[in-house]
This record gives C-alpha cells, sequence and structure tokens, in this order.
C-alpha cells in the first residue's frame, strides 16, 4: 500500500495519520489510499488559477471495517470533507474514488469504476465494471449502475437499476450485477 500526500508513490510506508482503517480491512497489493485529490485552485471567475496550484487536501480517509479494496486502487484523501468507505464494502481490482467521495455501507463496486471527487453514494449499492460516476453527483441508497454506464445526475429513486450513456433507469427494481 502507498500512503503519502505528495502526489508521489511510495511503497512499504506506515499507515500516515489522515488514513483512518477500521478491523478486518483488506489492502491488496499497488492500491494508494490518502493521496491528496485531483484539485486545482480556481480563481474569481471561477477559472483554474495559470500556474496550476494543488488545492490544499487536509482531510481524512476513513475506511470503515470489513472493507476490501482490491490491487491498484486509489483512495483520495479530501479537500473539503472526508473521503469515505463504509463498512462491508467492497472493491475490485482498479477502482478511483476521488477526493471528498464518500460512499455507504455494503456495495459492491467491480473493476475498473471511475468515481470522481465528491460524489456520495449511498447503502447497498453495486457499480458495474468500468462505470463512470459524475465529480459531485449523489447516488440513493440500493442503486445498481450497469457495466459502462456514464452517470451525469444524482440518482434519487431507490432500488432502481440504471445503465447506459447517459445512464437512464432500465428497472424499477435492483438487479444485481
Ligand atoms: C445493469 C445490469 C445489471 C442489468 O441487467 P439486466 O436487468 O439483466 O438487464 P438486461 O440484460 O435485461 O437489459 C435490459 C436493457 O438494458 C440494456 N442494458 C443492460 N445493461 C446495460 C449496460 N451496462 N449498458 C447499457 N445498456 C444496458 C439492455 O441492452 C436492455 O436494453 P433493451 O431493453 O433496449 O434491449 C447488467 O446489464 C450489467 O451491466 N451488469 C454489470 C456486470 C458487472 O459489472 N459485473 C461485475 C462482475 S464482478
Amino acid at each position: 500500500m502507498s500512503v503519502n500526500n505528495t502526489g508521489v508513490s511510495k511503497f512499504g510506508g506506515g499507515l500516515p495519520e489522515w488514513v483512518v482503517l477500521g478491523d478486518n480491512v483488506i489492502v491488496k497489493p499497488f492500491t494508494c489510499i490518502g493521496m491528496a485529490g485531483f484539485g486545482f485552485q480556481v480563481g474569481k471567475k471561477g477559472k483554474y488559477r495559470i500556474p496550476l496550484v494543488r488545492k490544499p487536501h487536509n482531510f481524512k480517509v476513513v475506511i470503515g471495517h470489513d472493507v476490501e479494496i482490491g490491487c491498484g486502487c486509489c483512495i483520495d484523501r479530501g479537500s473539503w470533507r472526508d473521503s469515505i468507505i463504509g463498512s462491508g464494502t467492497k472493491l475490485d481490482n482498479l477502482i478511483h474514488t476521488g477526493h471528498n467521495t464518500q460512499i455507504g455501507k455494503h456495495c459492491l463496486i467491480a473493476v475498473g469504476a471511475t468515481i470522481g471527487g465528491s460524489v456520495t453514494i449511498g447503502d447497498f449499492c453495486e457499480i458495474g465494471m468500468n462505470a463512470m460516476i459524475g465529480q459531485g453527483l449523489t447516488i440513493t441508497n440500493k442503486v445498481t449502475i450497469g457495466m459502462g454506464s456514464v452517470v451525469l445526475k444524482d440518482i434519487v429513486e431507490e432500488n432502481t437499476t440504471w445503465a447506459g450513456n447517459p445512464a437512464r433507469k432500465i428497472r424499477d427494481e435492483q438487479v444485481n450485477l
């Protein structure tokens, strides 16, 4: 596991104080937890300041109990709130969760999913292979997102299944992956 705040991968180090792991957490090789997120300062008009300057990322990554994180994942720390992975949630390989992103309990996230910064995902959600969730979105509880889908708006209906690009509701119930 690699953990530091410089954006430089460093293997074999201990956990810094901004990464909090629950009990019985499995983290597989080549996963980086607690790196600064991909967030840069903007000027008064909302445009990026040039030269680009990374925002401070001083919040934590908090991982609940019984979480599994596969190989080659990146779980970035927060700039305005803690990044969280809830208890019981399982991440496959090669998953990115952006800064400030909070994932609920008992979620299942398949290989290659890209979850943008400041996303909020409820409990019991399932996200298919290579799905993308746009930054800042909120997905309620018990939602399945199909493989390869691109979620562009909040999903507020519990117990539903969404798929496609842009993702649309395909079922009024949650289909398991
Ligand atoms: C979303 C999902 C769960 C839906 O399964 P389902 O309810 O059996 O869906 P169906 O195959 O009956 O398809 C229903 C419709 O949605 C469409 N659809 C289903 N999944 C889709 C996807 N991922 N992207 C785009 N469209 C999709 C189908 O083409 C079909 O459209 P049609 O009615 O116009 O023919 C499934 O398709 C999926 O994406 N599973 C993810 C698999 C995965 O990542 N597994 C992880 C392994 S570890």
